[in-house]
């Protein structure tokens, strides 16, 4: 049979890099504690309908990278694409659109998008990402922007920037398109063919095309120029209190999101260092989208942060592995009838929460001193012939190179004592 592989796009995360993994969720979970969010884990699998209800039916998402198939009860299945949407459709189905009130929501997990990979664009990716229900507030907004930002540092995330924007209220965005549109079709000549078939379908998304031609075409258009009066406020606002308190972010005339459900405030956290697919995050407003999707009229706003594009950016410092919890202890044998006894010792000292590993196999002592120092190991612990008889431990010490002997009594208490923090 021939080797077996991962699917393009998708891969594993290897034991030598899940302590980083772990490193930027703990300190996910940190910041997000110290502003009330608490975890909401939902499945990976979805009615198709939760995304094209609310994604929009023109967004690539849906057209394009959906990864659908079809149940054995014949119904329409989507492994998540992204997050929100599954998100509003826990807070519905759980009746919290009618109970008032702020819910605050943060996930980590696998999101799911058939897409050409390439650096920093995976089939299967993860995001960490956040929701809030029940504010309109601009100062949500701006709340909310300020843990992203709490994240970034935490995670030791550098030379970001933030990028803001409003796309006005659903009434506002059927003048901002008129704009757009406008603008554009006396240029359509310059566009790309794709936004040229945009130009009449959906020709917002013209506004982030990656095409040179495009670009320049579009230079000079602020959307904002169309949103209502209230809306204007709302973005102005967000940017004083922003300034206020001396949150770095540029104005972006041009940033629209690649989603439908988005109103007022839109945002997006670039990165140089990440090439072409340069979002590190991204999210916005979504004030219609929990009514939308069949409940009450809540406001919410949220972001998600791609970990895999996180962990290409992101300065390590010191040794990662160190901060996991690797074995301190090695249980060596001398000859293979010892085993039982060197589990059950390593069983001891697991019981006290030292992490821990036993020689398992018939094999010399040499072999069993190589493993340890490869686990890096700083103790072994064994009992040959002489220290059976006297009734003792030997306990060696890798890095001060020197060996004691431990009475049966004490030596689980010697060896705590020494590896306490
Ligand atoms: P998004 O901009 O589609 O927003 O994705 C957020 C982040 O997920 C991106 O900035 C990127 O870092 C990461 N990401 C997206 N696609 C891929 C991929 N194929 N491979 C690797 N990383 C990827 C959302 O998903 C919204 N739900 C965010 C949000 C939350 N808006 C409001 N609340």
């Amino acid at each position: 049979m021939p080797l077996l592989k991962a699917l393009g796009g998708t891969s594993d995360i290897l034991p030598e890099e899940t302590q980083r993994w772990i490193a930027i969720e703990e300190a996910a979970r940190r910041i997000f504690a110290l502003y009330g969010y608490r975890e909401i884990r939902t499945p990976l699998i979805e009615e198709a309908a939760v995304f094209t209800s609310s994604l929009g039916e023109a967004a690539e998402i849906v057209t394009k990278q959906m990864y659908l198939f079809e149940d054995r009860g014949g119904r329409t299945v989507a492994l998540r694409p992204e997050g929100t949407a599954s998100a509003v459709r826990a807070f519905n189905e759980q009746g919290l659109d009618k109970r008032g009130g702020l819910t605050r929501w943060y996930y980590l997990g696998p999101m799911f998008r058939a897409e050409r990979p390439q650096a920093g664009r995976r089939r299967q990716f993860h995001q960490i990402g956040a929701e809030v229900f029940g504010s309109a507030s601009p100062f949500q907004d701006v709340e909310l922007l300020l843990l992203l930002t709490r994240l970034l540092s935490a995670w030791k995330v550098e030379g970001w920037a933030l990028h803001l924007n409003s796309l006005g209220c659903r009434a506002d965005r059927a003048n901002i398109r008129q704009l757009v549109a406008e603008k554009l079709s006396l240029q359509c000549d310059r566009l790309c063919k794709d936004c040229q078939v945009r130009l009449t379908k959906n020709p917002l998304r013209i506004l982030d095309c990656k095409q040179k031609p495009c670009q320049e075409a579009s230079r000079g258009i602020d959307v904002t120029e169309a949103i209502c009066s209230a809306c204007r406020d709302h973005l102005k606002q967000v940017i004083g209190a922003l300034s206020d308190l001396q949150v770095p972010y540029e104005r972006d005339p041009h940033l629209v999101r690649g989603l439908d459900y988005y109103t007022r405030t839109c945002f997006e956290v670039i990165h140089s260092g990440l090439g072409a697919q340069d979002a590190l995050g991204g999210g916005g407003r979504y004030d219609d989208l929990v009514e939308q999707m069949g409940g009450s009229s809540v406001p919410a706003i949220g972001f998600a942060v791609g970990a895999e594009r996180l962990l290409m950016v992101r300065k390590e410092t010191g040794s990662v592995a160190a901060s996991g919890l690797t074995p301190n202890v090695f249980v060596a044998t001398v000859e293979a009838a010892d085993i039982p006894r060197a589990i059950h010792a390593a069983e001891c000292l697991r019981e006290k929460g030292i992490a821990v590993c036993a020689n398992l196999e018939d094999r010399p002592l040499k072999r069993q001193m190589e493993q340890a120092s490869k686990l890096g190991c700083r103790f072994v612990l064994m009992q040959g012939e002489s220290e059976k008889t006297k009734g003792v431990m030997a306990l060696k010490d890798m890095e001060a190179r020197t060996q004691q002997e431990l009475p049966q009594s004490t030596w689980l208490a010697t060896l705590e004592e020494l590896l306490a923090p």
